[in-house]
């Protein structure tokens, strides 16, 4: 089976268009509108305005030659209000998408959930309530039915861990909840809301199902480190996969009465394909303080390059973790996606990111020689976007974005993929 080289991009990125089309409103858009939240008080309002420009984008992506784009449904434009009917000119924007982007020979890989809940199933406690997972279910199912007979790969949730931890955990994401370990039944919920989707999505689509995880290597700073970074490491990969390939949960605390009799099995559904997303390892110590809130602290790992994000570049972390999941999950890990990888620079001429991009498929080549089953790869992102919190300063694209002009400027790692693909045929 051939490669699959790619893009991604999520809609609240790139999409603007926030009140066209009958589209509700999402937490993100509560969120950015709060003064202090996002840097330079930026919102998603406009974005790169892909909701009209989305051909031109299409085309960019044809000139790259990708086989396949991940772009994420709205919740908020298919049901405004996350319940009830679809809404039809919402879905008609992804029908328009999806027919644009097959006219190019490229398959759409759908992610169903990228953060943006209808503010309307915050309002009833989000992830935090049990019933948003029996929503995200209703909703997977109205745009399978939509989109279904199209769609190749479905991710229903994009990185639930981060999610949780900077949406319900610290609030540097929406919601903006700061809960600490309380935000746990946030990381159960959204594995339910997954489990619940994948049968739905079946029932109307022959297309493979996926989850996609953020995953990071976790280094202890020294050796009396190694009970933090295993703690740390629990959290971050291993409470979002152990349960979906049938292990159930790591010992962390979540409260036992939240998890429903039967809700492990429904976790635990066959997936067809397991979404990674890789952008650096953590080094962690033992907290300093004994009344610390958390077990474990964060340590810059020093001896790297960083990206103008302050990322390390480490791209021997990405087998590392490729590696990791095949030792420690066997003939329970089904076949992988590198789903995301990419990082922060400036300028249209880019050497850093092609660099970048060189070491960390390498990586992954280095992992399928070593036995890892790996599918694709996908570069974050298409085009420079509104990157969270850091509104849009942070560059991840292959496409440069003058956000007062909109125009589109392919930088110089845009044209070394390209090659790379081409090569690679
Ligand atoms: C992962 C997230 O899925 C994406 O939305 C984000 O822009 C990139 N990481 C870069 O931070």
């Amino acid at each position: 089976m051939a490669f699959t080289w790619g893009v991604s991009t999520a809609a609240y990125q790139i999409e603007g268009g926030v009140t066209e089309g009958g589209r509700g409103r999402s937490i993100w858009d509560t969120f950015a509108h709060e003064p202090g939240r996002i840097a330079d008080g930026a919102t998603g309002d406009i974005a790169c305005d892909h909701f009209h420009r989305y051909q031109e984008d299409v085309d960019l992506m044809a000139g790259l030659g990708v086989d396949a784009y991940r772009f994420s449904v709205a919740w908020p434009r298919v049901q405004p209000d996350g319940t009830g009917p679809t809404n039809p000119a919402g879905v008609a924007f992804y029908d328009r998408l999806v027919d644009a982007l097959l006219a190019k020979g490229i398959d759409p890989v759908v992610t169903l959930f990228h953060w943006d809940l209808p503010q309307a199933l915050e309002e009833k406690g989000g992830w935090l309530s049990r019933d948003t997972a029996f929503r995200f279910a209703d909703y997977a199912e109205l745009v399978a039915q939509a989109l279904g007979d199209r769609v190749r790969l479905w991710i229903t949730l994009n990185e639930p861990f981060i999610h949780m931890t900077l949406g319900y955990a610290t609030g540097e994401h929406a919601p903006g909840q700061t809960l600490l370990f309380g935000a746990l039944p946030v990381a159960h919920h959204q594995l339910l809301g997954h489990g619940l989707a994948v049968a739905r999505l079946r029932s109307h689509s022959s297309g493979a199902v996926a989850i996609t995880n953020n995953y990071s290597p976790v280094w202890p700073v020294s050796d009396g480190d190694a009970e933090a970074a295993a703690a740390y490491h629990a959290l971050h990969n291993r409470l979002f996969t152990d349960p979906l390939l049938g292990r159930g949960y790591p010992e962390l605390g979540l409260d036992p009465t939240v998890v429903h009799d039967g809700d492990l099995d429904t976790i635990a559904t066959p997936l067809d394909a397991l979404g990674v997303n890789y952008y650096n390892p953590t080094g962690v110590r033992a907290p300093s303080t004994p009344d610390s809130p958390l077990p474990f602290e964060f340590e810059p790992l020093s001896g790297y390059p960083t990206t103008a994000f302050g990322w390390p570049v480490v791209p021997d972390g990405l087998r590392e973790l490729l590696v990791w999941l095949k030792e420690e999950y066997g003939d329970a890990l089904p076949p992988i996606h590198v789903t995301e990888s990419g990082c922060a620079y400036d300028g249209i001429d880019d050497p850093e990111r092609v660099s970048y991009l060189d070491g960390h498929i390498a990586a992954v080549r280095t992992a399928i020689e070593s036995g890892v089953d790996v599918r694709g790869f996908f570069v974050w992102s298409l085009l420079d976007n509104f990157e969270w919190a850091e509104g849009y300063t942070k560059r991840f694209g292959l496409v440069h974005v003058d956000y007062d002009t909109q125009l589109r400027t392919p930088k110089t790692s845009y044209a070394w993929y390209r090659d790379l693909i081409r090569a690679s045929r």
